[in-house]
């Protein structure tokens, strides 16, 4: 095996590091306008030569809310996914099916925690910033498709939690320390989440033949085809935003230029960060070593 995860160790992980929403969010807890959300890797505003600095920091922010939103609307398809996966209940497996009921607890308290979070925000920030949705509409979309193929989308999204916390975050003194407290709540769980989805694949892949996982990874990559199309949309809507709270309207160069260097942030951001990630592609290339080259083939397109 590849790895040493165990329903068990999770599991008691996820209890020994439990918070709860008040220990975030409430009295005191406030948002800081002055500074950025998001780290630089991740936004790419710096490079918009034509924006000055106070509107790159409210880029930054606009960007910051569209991320934890966008949190909110993926863990909507997360949670029905694990309860599903918790049955069927065994007596003998009570670790097991502890463990995912915990994960699924706290993917509904993050959907809970990141309400809060855009509450204060459209209180604070001065006007509306869209973002893609319904969640429903887009968990119906996912939960379509196989199983196997919706774990795997599953396990990219909380990879890359794990990689934007470490590599960009937690030593970022640059950001809002409220925002950055949200995102290491967030990180806390997913670090054991990451875990329970890997043994859930462990234990979904044993039904499916080669061939089959090789079809399963087809259409992980097509619901990464779905949510690009949706991150172009998230674009437009975020100039649309960037406009209303700058009052600034963007010549045809500039719009281009915002077009092309932002729709590669959220591909970076959502896409290419989780299909590169190391731990990912370790599960893929144990399944199918086909199925890891192609992934590794295009994930440059979204880098
Ligand atoms: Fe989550
Ligand atoms: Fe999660």
């Amino acid at each position: 095996m590849y790895h040493n995860y165990s329903y068990q160790g999770a599991l008691a992980a996820s209890e020994r590091m439990r918070w709860t929403i008040q220990d975030v969010v409430g009295e005191g807890k406030k948002l800081d306008f002055s500074k950025p959300f998001l780290p630089e890797s991740l936004a790419r505003v710096e490079s918009l030569s034509f924006l000055n600095a106070k509107e790159k920091l409210i880029l930054n922010q606009i960007r910051g809310h569209a991320y934890l939103t966008m949190f909110g609307t993926v863990e909507e398809f997360i949670l029905p996914f694990v309860m599903n996966s918790a049955r069927p209940y065994s007596v003998d497996d009570s670790e097991r099916v502890r463990a995912l009921i915990a994960f699924a607890g706290e993917e509904a308290k993050h959907i809970q925690l990141f309400k809060a979070f855009r509450e204060e925000f459209n209180r604070n920030f001065g006007t509306s910033c869209e973002v893609i949705g319904p969640p429903s509409a887009i968990a119906e979309a996912v939960l379509k498709h196989d199983p196997l193929a919706v774990a795997f989308l599953t396990l990219h999204i909380e990879w890359f939690v794990q990689r934007h916390y470490i590599e960009s975050v937690r030593n970022n003194v640059e950001l809002d320390p409220q925002f950055k407290l949200l995102l290491k709540f967030h990180w806390i769980d997913e670090a054991q989440h990451t875990k329970l989805d890997t043994l859930m694949i462990d234990e979904l892949a044993k039904q499916y033949t080669a061939e089959e996982i090789t079809k399963v990874i087809g259409e992980y990559l097509e619901m990464g085809t779905f949510l690009d199309g949706g991150l172009a949309q998230q674009v437009q809507f975020d100039i649309d935003s960037f406009s209303r709270a700058t009052g600034r309207v963007l010549n045809e160069a500039e719009k281009k230029e915002f077009e092309q260097i932002q729709l590669q942030a959220n591909r970076w951001t959502y896409i290419g960060s989780g299909m590169s990630h190391p731990n990912f592609l370790a599960t893929i290339n144990y399944l199918s070593l086909e199925g890891k080259v192609r992934l590794e083939q295009m994930a440059p397109a979204f880098c």
